[in-house]
């Protein structure tokens, strides 16, 4: 858990009294086709969200790395593994910058064994151009299997829409936000969201991935940082090139 497993555990409503709280709701099944599930092993076994940017290439977080990593394509509930595709990880490429205390370039993309086959289940999301700036007020959906109020895992993929905040509002909590490289995301005083997602998750804005859940800010409180995929195109590009490579 932790670090690498609850994200988007937001703040209780005052009225919670441990009961069910809502935290997002049950995505329609396969209705987000990009969504990856990702099974990382380190020390331990722990989950992560993904997308699927490319047949063969999957998007997600640098701290969602692992000594193995593999990835189930087409899945709404895990515990219903019908038409799934498993697919494990042949390479992994995490941003040169990556820093596993600050989180800042918080990106890694995953070469996947075979190309998926895509269906109506299955298929990939587009990328922001370089210049596609998120701005404060905008609302994006976000989803994932983490970890649901009661700190259980969910089964089924939960999504929750959260809203792009001022970069002075993520500043005020850590000194090392930056507008040109994170989003700040999830209005505090807004009861809905309070979310739950998945680290390496897509923050997807008009059927756009423009950010990846990350956990800079994992504390109960939103808004959270969020890694900004547009500033990455170039990185983006050339990694995909390299792992496209035969
Ligand atoms: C990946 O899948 C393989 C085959 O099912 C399994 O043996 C392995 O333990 C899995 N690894 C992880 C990290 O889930
Ligand atoms: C990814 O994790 C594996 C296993 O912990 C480690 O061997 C590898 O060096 C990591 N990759 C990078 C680029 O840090
Ligand atoms: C970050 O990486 C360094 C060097 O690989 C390692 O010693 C340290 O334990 C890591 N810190 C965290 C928080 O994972
Ligand atoms: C979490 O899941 C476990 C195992 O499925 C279950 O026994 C437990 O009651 C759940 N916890 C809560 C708070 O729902
Ligand atoms: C934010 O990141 C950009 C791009 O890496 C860098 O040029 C800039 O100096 C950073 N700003 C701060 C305040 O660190």
């Amino acid at each position: 858990m932790f670090l690498v497993l609850v994200f988007l555990v937001a703040v209780l409503p005052v009225n919670a009294e441990g009961g069910e709280i809502i935290w997002g709701t049950e995505s329609k099944p396969h209705s987000r086709p990009y969504m990856a599930f990702i099974r990382s092993k380190d020390t331990k076994l722990f989950r992560c969200g993904g997308f699927l940017v490319a047949r063969d290439i999957v998007m997600t977080a640098a701290h969602c790395n692992g000594s193995t990593i593999n990835v189930t394509l087409g899945v709404h509930n895990l515990k219903k593994q019908k038409n799934i595709q498993l697919i494990p990880v042949r390479k992994a490429i995490l941003h040169e910058g990556f820093n596993n205390e600050t989180l800042v370039n918080d990106i890694m993309l995953l070469k996947l064994e075979r190309k998926a086959q895509l269906n109506s289940a299955v298929d990939t999301i587009g990328l922001p151009k370089s210049k596609d700036w998120v701005k404060p007020g905008q609302v994006c959906t976000v989803a994932g299997w983490g970890s649901l109020a009661n700190c259980n895992s969910s089964n089924t993929l939960q999504e929750v829409n959260l809203e792009v905040q001022k970069g002075q509002k993520c500043r005020s909590m850590s000194q090392t936000y930056n507008d040109s490289l994170q989003l700040c995301v999830g209005n505090p005083s807004e009861n809905k969201a309070t979310g739950k997602g998945d680290s390496g998750g897509p923050f997807v804005c008009k059927g756009v991935a423009q950010g990846i859940v990350s956990c800079q800010l994992c504390t109960g409180t939103l808004p959270r940082v969020f890694t900004r995929i547009s500033s990455y195109m170039p990185w983006i590009r050339k990694t995909m090139k390299l792992l496209q490579e035969p």
